[in-house]
């Protein structure tokens, strides 16, 4: 039998297939109650206007455009848009050469990874974090610092003690990695002051931000924060990362990033060896979708579900769950995260939660690129009916009861 290992490059074996993806294969089976996945409700896709804008984009003279290839940078038309979308966010500075269109979120952290990344260089990271963002920083030979998050967000005197022993031993790090609004899988939103506090940091310790914001329009209480793309008035330091995964449907696969403008073109050359341009049909039928109006009714719509969903999973862990689980309760976004007793190894638990109870979420562990985080545990609202809430929240603290009492 031929080795193929010998063809493999060194970067593409740095990522291993982890433990948590082999267990969350058992929780996708049918019949389990899966609290796991960060998708969004497929009840809620706007499938009929969405339709109508893919017919428009393929009427005989838009279709001649629609599937030709494209610029790299985007389909002007939608750049545009997302121009005026950012201004949305606060972020008036920029104009279309800070902007470009991106295979979604994803593909814009890859290309962050391609731009910035080393082997050996250095990266902060939030603890716990974006599981797939740990991936692409590891593949491209990230050495990883971290900062814990509190119900306010990165820690700041964290960051900043990493920051000065970084310092002190004549290190730098490339950038920070955030998602500071609602964030994965934490859930906090890191307050005005963090923000600020963060910005300052990077000029004095000169290192630039990634702002990775798919969940900030999905608020359900509480005030909005601005963004940290919006306080970078010189549009110096952060690089902003937005989606429509969260907001329209993952399977669009559309992203769009703000950044200053020689990043931008780097980030250009780095999408023309990679896939030359996103697909101009979608971004078309995209934007046909943003100009008739659809976007914001639609988010209306999922934040009215999502906070119903939101509760009623709160509502069930307060019923159901020890008192030694801490939860959090999050303004937004997706999830709910969960920090149970040191004694209790969520990924061994994980097992027993699947095979007796049919119920699946993800081990936190998943989410510290130091592996640790053993007893702690994500829980996804958004994907389940009420009912599968209720009913995957009971079984879920029935077992969590359980290994308390055993140890406890
Ligand atoms: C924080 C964060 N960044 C990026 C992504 C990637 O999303 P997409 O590539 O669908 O835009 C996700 C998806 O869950 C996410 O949670």
């Amino acid at each position: 039998m031929l080795d193929h290992g010998v063809f493999f490059s060194e970067r593409s074996g740095r990522v291993k297939s982890s433990i948590i993806r082999e267990l969350l294969k058992l929780g996708n089976q049918p019949g389990i109650i899966s609290l796991a996945g960060g998708l969004p409700d497929p009840d809620l896709f706007p499938i009929k206007e969405f339709k109508e804008c893919m017919d428009e984009a393929l009427t005989p003279v838009n279709g001649k455009i629609a599937l030709q290839y494209g610029e790299t940078a985007g389909y002007m038309p939608f750049r545009e848009s997302m121009l005026e979308l950012s201004k949305k966010d606060g972020i008036d500075n920029i104009d279309l050469d800070n902007l470009i269109i991106t295979t979604a979120s994803q593909q814009g952290i890859s290309f962050i990874s391609q731009v910035f990344i080393g082997k050996g260089d250095i990266i902060i990271t939030e603890k716990p974090t974006y599981l797939s963002a740990i991936q692409s920083f590891t593949t491209f030979g990230a050495v990883f610092k971290c900062v814990n998050i509190d119900e306010h967000g990165a820690k700041i005197d964290e960051l900043e003690s990493i920051l000065a022993k970084l310092k002190s031993e004549g290190k730098t790090p490339k950038f920070f990695y955030t998602i500071p609004t609602f964030q994965n899988p934490g859930g906090v939103c890191m307050s005005l002051e963090r923000r600020k506090r963060v910005l300052e940091l990077a000029k004095e310790y000169n290192f630039l931000i990634v702002e990775d914001n798919p969940y900030g329009d999905l608020r359900y209480s509480g005030e909005a924060v601005p963004c940290l793309k919006s306080l970078d008035r010189e549009n110096e330091r952060v690089i902003y990362l937005r989606t429509f995964s969260k907001i329209l449907a993952p399977g669009n696969r559309l992203g769009w990033i703000v950044a200053p403008k020689p990043i931008i073109a780097r980030i250009n050359l780095m999408k023309q060896s990679s896939d030359l341009c996103s697909p101009v049909i979608i971004q078309m039928a995209t934007d046909f979708y943003l100009k008739k109006d659809y976007l914001w009714p639609h988010i209306e719509e999922i934040r009215e579900v999502y906070s119903v969903k939101c509760k009623t999973m709160i509502d069930a862990i307060n019923k159901h769950f020890p008192k030694e689980v801490k939860t959090n309760v999050p303004e937004g976004g997706m999830f709910l995260w969960c920090v149970l007793p040191e004694y209790i190894d969520t990924q061994i638990m994980f097992k027993i939660a699947v095979e007796e109870q049919q119920v699946a979420y993800i081990p936190g562990s998943a989410f510290y690129p130091d592996g640790s985080g053993n007893n702690t545990l994500r829980l996804n609202f958004t994907k389940p009916t009420l009912e599968q809430i209720e009913e995957g929240i009971r079984r879920l603290g029935t077992l969590i009861s359980e290994e308390v009492k055993k140890h406890g």
